[in-house]
């Protein structure tokens, strides 16, 4: 048995963010057809160790995409200098069983999600959209980023985060990374109001509890992608938005309606109710339902994430590390 591992720069140097976002809406298709197999995720509390381990497994026979990712959340890990959400991915052949690659799961997880907003942007978002406000600039944000920039002609980002000094810090590294590539003024936002004003796009992907805008202050024609709100108590996307855009879509109905307080609060209020929810992105690449109609609509993208997307992209990575002869081999 031969099993290939690929670290972060041997990811980097395979795939592209185009081909993840190629990848995401392959897999949100074969989810919303119901053509993929995820199973709920199983947690596992380990008290001994302040820690829980979380396995998300997956099949989707188009795609011959089969694997389980393993994330575990060990808050006391900090102490100690590690990761303290260390992920793997580990692919499986699904014509023999085996085990066939291990992939940095960190990694891994940031390129899928960027790639989400990437593909709903892609689908959702009117063709000419210039300004882009990015709420959050922690471990996932360098991604959520990148993807937009792939999928439309962005001119201009204002970046907003509760902490001011990161915000000005990912701004610089920022325009350092993709300021020349993608022809993009890249700057930091002084307020909520401030970013959003005449943003054509929103993401925001934070760990708030509480609204990152004032869904009042949105642009007609925005589109939104929502990335940051995964329990119940998470609310990110403020009420406003939710119950007066145009069309909210999910990447997995279960995941949003059942994991996010961005839809969970508005539909205990009884101001919002699942039947609102325009449909899932893979609806709407399937060509089932409709996306954007005119420039005026607000959309609206909520993501939770699904193993659907881990499964696919990394036999994707997987087949062009092959190609490419990347990555080291263990054999046993
Ligand atoms: N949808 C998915 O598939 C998916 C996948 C991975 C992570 N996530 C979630 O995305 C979120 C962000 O992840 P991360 O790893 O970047 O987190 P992080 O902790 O590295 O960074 C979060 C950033 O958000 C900022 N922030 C908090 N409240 C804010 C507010 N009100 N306004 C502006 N900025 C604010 C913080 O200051 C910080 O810089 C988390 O909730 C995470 O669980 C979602």
């Amino acid at each position: 048995m031969k099993i290939v591992v690929l670290k972060q720069e041997d990811i980097k140097s395979v795939f592209s963010m185009k081909d993840a976002v190629e990848a995401d809406k392959d897999a949100f298709l074969l989810y919303s057809l119901g053509k993929s197999n995820v199973p709920l995720r199983v947690n596992l509390n380990v008290p001994e160790c302040e820690g829980q381990s979380l396995y998300m497994p997956g099949y989707a026979a188009d795609a011959k995409a089969l694997g389980v990712k393993i994330v575990s959340v060990y808050p006391k890990n900090i102490e100690k200098g590690l990761n303290s959400v260390p992920a793997t991915m580990v692919l499986v052949n699904c014509e023999t069983g085996e085990v066939c690659s291990l992939l940095d799961g960190t990694y891994l997880t940031r390129v899928r999600t960027g790639a989400a907003s990437g593909a709903a942007t892609d689908v959702l978002a009117r063709k000419d959209s210039k300004v882009f406000a990015l709420f959050g600039t922690g471990g996932q944000a360098e991604s959520q980023l990148e993807a937009v920039l792939t999928v439309r002609p962005v001119k201009l980002v204002k970046v907003f985060d509760i902490s001011a000094e990161r915000a000005e810090d990912f701004a610089k590294r920022m325009t350092a990374e993709f300021g020349e590539t993608f022809g993009v003024k890249i700057v930091a936002a002084k307020s909520s109001a401030e970013a959003i004003e005449d943003a054509d796009i929103i993401t925001c992907v934070t760990t708030t509890k509480n609204p990152v805008f004032d869904g009042k202050l949105v642009k007609k024609g925005c589109h939104i992608n929502g990335v940051g709100s995964y329990t119940p108590e998470m609310n990110e996307i403020d009420e406003y938005t939710i119950t007066h855009a145009d069309k909210v879509y999910v990447d997995t109905r279960n995941g949003a309606l059942n994991e996010s307080g961005d839809l969970i609060i508005p539909i205990q209020k009884g101001t919002f109710s699942a039947d609102k929810v325009t449909g899932e992105l893979g609806e709407v690449i399937a060509g089932k339902i409709q996306g954007r109609v005119n420039d005026q609509e607000i959309t609206v993208f909520k993501t939770t994430g699904s193993a659907v997307q881990d499964i696919v992209t990394a036999q994707r990575i997987y087949e062009n590390a092959l190609k490419k002869g990347i990555g080291s081999v263990i054999e046993f």
